[in-house]
Order: C-alpha cells, then sequence, then structure tokens
C-alpha cells in the first residue's frame, strides 16, 4: 500500500459509537487483534492482555459497572448500549508492575500508558480497513476494583479501555483537526 492508501484510511478511522448487531466475522477480528499485536511499546514489554467479549449478559454486565461507576448519589447513571448493542467488545487490561521497570528519571505513568494509544490506533485503522468500526471506551478509576473482578485479574491489573468493534450504523461525516500551521514549528 503506498502512502495515499494509508492516509486514505487514517482519514476514514473514526470513533463508532452506534453499530449494526450483525456479527465480526472470525478472520476480521482476528486481523484487528494481529494489528494490536504489532503495537510498539516502551522496552517492547507489551504489558497488555486482550479480553475479547461477546456474549450478551457479559457485555450487559460491563454496561452495568461502567453506570454504576459513573453514577453519584441521587444521579443514577442509565446503562450505556454503547458496551450492549456492538457485537464485540474488546477490554484492554494493563499489567502496572511495568511501572516500577521504567527509570525514574522519565514519566512512568507516560510510559506505561502511551502503548496503548499504539494499540489502540492499530486497532483502529485495522477495523477501518476491513470496512469496520471501533469506539473507545475509557474507565473510569471507579470501575477499577469490579472490572478486576469481573474479568479475574489480579490486583496489579488495569482495564483503562474497552473498546467496541462492529459494523457501524451509519457513516460519520467528516471530522475536523487543526491545520498543520496552528501547531507545527518549524525552527529552520
Ligand atoms: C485515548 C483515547 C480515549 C478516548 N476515550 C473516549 C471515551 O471514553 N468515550 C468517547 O466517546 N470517546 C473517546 N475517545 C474518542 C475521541 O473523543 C475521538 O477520537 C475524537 O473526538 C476525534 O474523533 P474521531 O476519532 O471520530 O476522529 C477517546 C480517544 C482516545 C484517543
Amino acid at each position: 500500500m503506498d502512502t495515499e492508501g494509508l492516509m486514505d484510511i487514517i482519514e476514514k478511522r473514526r470513533n463508532h459509537k452506534v453499530f449494526k448487531k450483525d456479527p465480526v466475522g472470525a478472520r476480521d477480528l482476528e486481523a484487528i487483534l494481529e494489528a494490536a499485536r504489532w503495537a510498539p511499546s516502551p522496552g517492547n514489554v507489551q504489558p497488555w492482555e486482550l479480553v475479547v467479549v461477546r456474549e450478551a449478559d457479559r457485555k450487559k454486565r460491563i454496561a452495568e459497572i461502567h453506570a454504576a461507576s459513573m453514577s453519584s448519589p441521587g444521579k443514577p447513571k442509565e446503562i450505556p448500549t454503547v458496551y450492549t448493542d456492538p457485537p464485540v467488545l474488546v477490554a484492554i487490561c494493563i499489567d502496572t508492575r511495568i511501572k516500577d521497570g521504567f527509570p525514574e528519571s522519565f514519566s512512568r505513568e507516560f510510559l506505561t500508558y502511551a502503548g496503548v494509544g499504539a494499540l489502540m490506533e492499530n486497532m483502529w485503522l485495522a477495523a477501518a480497513s476491513l470496512g469496520l468500526g471501533m469506539g473507545t471506551g475509557t474507565q473510569p478509576v471507579s470501575a477499577q476494583k469490579d472490572l478486576q473482578s469481573f474479568f479475574g485479574l489480579p490486583g496489579h491489573y488495569e482495564v483503562p479501555e474497552i473498546v467496541q468493534i462492529g459494523y457501524p450504523k451509519k457513516a460519520l461525516g467528516k471530522t475536523s483537526r487543526k491545520k498543520l500551521e496552528e501547531f507545527v514549528h518549524w525552527e529552520s
């Protein structure tokens, strides 16, 4: 693929939130997971485990955990359909023990989570190239204990993101970005 083709996919990629019920084919899902596998991470530590969730009752429980973590007294949150409607959810679980392995002279937080962004982008682009959509679902700190027990994770794991994958219900219009001259500064 040439740069033009790659740019086409980069620009086509969107944060989808509304999906059709149609299942995602096994080969397509594997291709998205393979793209995740090739994501870069600091020192190539690859601190992640991915959990693929497809059963309706498991997705519903995730939606309930998310809603409960976002609720406040007297302000219950509705169960978000963004976790129940898509055919596939992928929970990105991170082994936070890798933080201690990074030199103190760097931001250990940055090094721990920067790779998650790369992993998500790889998955996002692979999905877009297959005509599939992906959406993000950042998980609040207050959901972490429940997510750990739901996925049977030890205490040193976090679930920063649960992404949704499926066929988009509708094409999203063009999005916008800052112009290059608004954020690129040429020194010479
Ligand atoms: C690390 C990260 C976390 C995000 N978390 C959420 C989220 O929890 N919920 C949400 O609706 N969008 C989330 N987004 C999506 C962004 O809001 C979205 O990518 C941005 O508005 C640009 O839109 P586009 O992706 O359709 O171009 C997240 C994006 C990134 C990169």
